[in-house]
């Protein structure tokens, strides 16, 4: 059976005090709740102060009469939503059009009929009561199918990168172990023969000519002296490879069905290592200065892939807020950096901050930056879902905390906290 609900009401406007007895005590003898209100001025505060569920609306009345109030209510977007019901005496079909054509839902003729009235008064709050857990229904479901969503993408994006990144790691892998393994030999042969020449020229001083010219030719003292420093920025060389290499695979490590004991600090450090090139200078800005201040953490149970992504995630947005703040000229005189400062609190939480000194978010924002899809970006550049997929990692996954401050002109700072 629909009654008013524990909270809700309905709302009678009438002038007429024996109009608004009849309906007072039809309503009642029902056990439904009820406010009155005498003219539609004090209709329209009312019902805009406390919404009632269900508004009974007479026609003629000093002052605005209910047409014009069903207009101002129906223009309202606080009181837009209410069903309201005409009662009038007005009987003829204009009246009644005019009346369904301003938004009402139902019409009742006075003078009145008790059994007509509740049996209206119930149809109504039954459907406006149907209406709105359907509403509820489509609401929950499309956020159920947005999460769906991202999560897909998410995993996606995760199997595809990760093993893409994966299979590049491993095949760069090999070729500069060939070249790293066969430095040292070849440094130690280079010495050898250098220090062989270097005998010739003690045992035999007076060469033949032909020697003396190839040897001036060569500008041999030179060659030998920067062969020495070529060999060595090879070895300086392939041992950044070999870093970068490492990098890839741990950062992609895959671990999506199981958690793994890791160090946090080399999953930040792997993926600042392939962010390397857009830190890196450009046309439009100096380097951006990554200023490191680990604590001593302990090694964290976690989904060390996942987690790589959200420091991914949250690099990319600071480093694309502090192009935005240098491009556009928002903060003049930006010297960009990027600030990362973990510690682990007393409770055991892995505490990770990541600040950058960009743009900022403004206040009103904030509290979107989670919802998938949103972003301010332009097509192409953003989609919208890296602060969605990191809170889902940290927070659903990971049972942790994700969390941001941030002033506009100021700079960004995200918190993630980990449970160990
Ligand atoms: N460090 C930051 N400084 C300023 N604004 C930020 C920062 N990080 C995020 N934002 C804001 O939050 C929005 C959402 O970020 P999110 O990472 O979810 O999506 P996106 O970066 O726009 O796109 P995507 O990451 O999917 O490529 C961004 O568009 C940006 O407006
Ligand atoms: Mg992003």
């Amino acid at each position: 059976m629909f009654k008013t609900s524990n909270t809700g009401f309905i709302l009678i406007v009438d002038d007429n005090p024996t109009n608004l007895s009849l309906l007072c005590e039809a309503l009642n003898s029902e056990g439904f709740r009820f406010r009155v209100a005498v003219d539609g001025e004090s209709a329209i505060a009312q019902a805009e102060r406390n919404q009632p569920e269900l508004i009974l609306l007479d026609v003629q009345m000093p002052g605005i009469d209910g047409f014009e109030t069903c207009r101002r209510l129906k223009a309202n977007p606080v009181t837009q939503n209410i069903p309201i019901i005409f009662t009038t005496a007005l009987a003829d079909t204009e009246s009644k059009t005019k009346g369904f054509s301003l938004g009402a839902v139902d019409y009742i003729p006075k003078p009145f009929a008790q059994e007509e009235v509740i049996a209206r008064v119930r149809v109504h709050l039954q459907l406006k009561q149907l209406t709105e857990s359907l509403e509820q229904q489509v609401s929950d479901r499309t956020k159920a199918l947005q999460k769906a969503q991202v999560q897909l993408v998410q995993q996606e994006k995760l199997s595809t990168l990760g093993e893409l990144i994966a299979g590049i790691g491993h095949e760069i892998n090999n070729p500069i172990n060939f070249i790293s393994s066969n430095i040292p030999p070849l440094q130690e042969y280079i010495t050898a023969v250098t220090e062989l020449l270097l005998l010739y020229e003690q045992e035999y001083p007076n060469p033949t000519a032909k020697i003396t010219n190839t040897i001036k030719n060569l500008d041999l003292n030179f060659v030998l002296e920067d062969m020495g420093k070529i060999l060595n920025s090879l070895e300086l060389g392939s041992e950044r490879i070999l870093n970068l290499s490492s990098s890839l695979r741990n950062f992609s490590r895959s671990d999506s069905d199981a958690k793994i004991s890791a160090d946090l600090h080399q999953g930040i450090d792997s993926t600042l290592m392939i962010l390397q090139h857009r830190l890196n200078a450009n046309s439009d800005r100096p380097r951006i200065e990554v200023i490191k201040s680990y604590g001593e953490l302990p090694q964290v149970y976690c989904y060390l892939g996942q987690m790589n992504q959200v420091f991914m995630n949250i690099l990319a947005n600071a480093v694309d807020a502090l192009d935005e703040a240098i491009m556009e000229g928002k903060i003049s005189n930006l010297n960009p950096q990027i600030k990362i400062a973990t510690e682990i609190d007393s409770e055991q939480l892995v505490i990770i901050r990541i600040a950058d000194n960009g743009v900022g978010i403004p206040e009103r924002l904030k509290k979107r930056l989670f919802e998938p899809l949103f972003t301010t970006k332009t097509v192409g550049k953003g989609t919208g879902l890296g602060l969605s997929i990191a809170y889902q990692i940290v927070v659903e996954k990971h049972k942790g905390v994700l969390e941001v401050n941030s002033q506009p002109g100021m700079g960004t700072e995200f918190i993630i906290k980990i449970p160990t």
